[in-house]
């Protein structure tokens, strides 16, 4: 078998197996505790951000049932859950707020904090981080 043969055939079975793992292991949706867990992680993070005077002036005039909702649909699409997020795209729902990075990172600090509370493993914790993380250049200074 030629080199590149040898490279397909190793490329190949590792494409295969890591589509194997997934299919055998829990979603992330499943991870974060499926519906009921999505609900809790969001309530968490409302009550971190009601406790939370570096943040919480921007929620002043916020529909926070509306909020709530859109952000637990948000979280159940993004990890893989049945839901479709309905709400604005992340660009204009923060358009006006003028979110620093500081802002960011207190109301991810809070996210964490809820997931740790609520034994989310730290592996689903940071899948759940990375595929926030590029909203970031959408909610910031806008
Ligand atoms: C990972 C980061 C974030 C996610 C996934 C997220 C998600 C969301 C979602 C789903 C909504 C509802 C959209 C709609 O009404 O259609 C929303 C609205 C809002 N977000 Fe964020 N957000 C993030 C970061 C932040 C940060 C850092 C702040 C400020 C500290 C913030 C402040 C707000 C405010 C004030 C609203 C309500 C806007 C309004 O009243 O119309 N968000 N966000």
């Amino acid at each position: 078998m030629s080199f590149s043969t040898k490279l397909t055939v190793i490329l190949l079975s590792a494409l295969l197996l890591s589509g194997c793992s997934q299919t055998n292991s829990p979603s992330l949706y499943q991870q974060l505790g499926g519906a009921a867990g999505i609900e809790a992680i969001t309530d968490g993070l409302l009550h971190e951000i009601e406790h939370d005077h570096r943040i919480v002036h921007h929620f002043a005039d916020t529909d926070i049932a509306r909020f709530r909702r859109l952000l637990a649909e948000q979280l159940c699409d993004l990890s893989g859950g049945p839901c479709v997020y309905s709400g604005g795209t992340m660009q204009q729902s923060h358009t006006g707020f003028n979110i620093s990075l500081a802002d960011y990172d207190a109301l991810v600090e809070g996210l964490i904090k809820v997931m740790q509370q609520q034994n989310i493993s730290i592996s689903a914790q940071n899948q759940l981080l990375a595929l926030l993380a590029p909203m970031y250049k959408d909610i910031s200074y806008r």
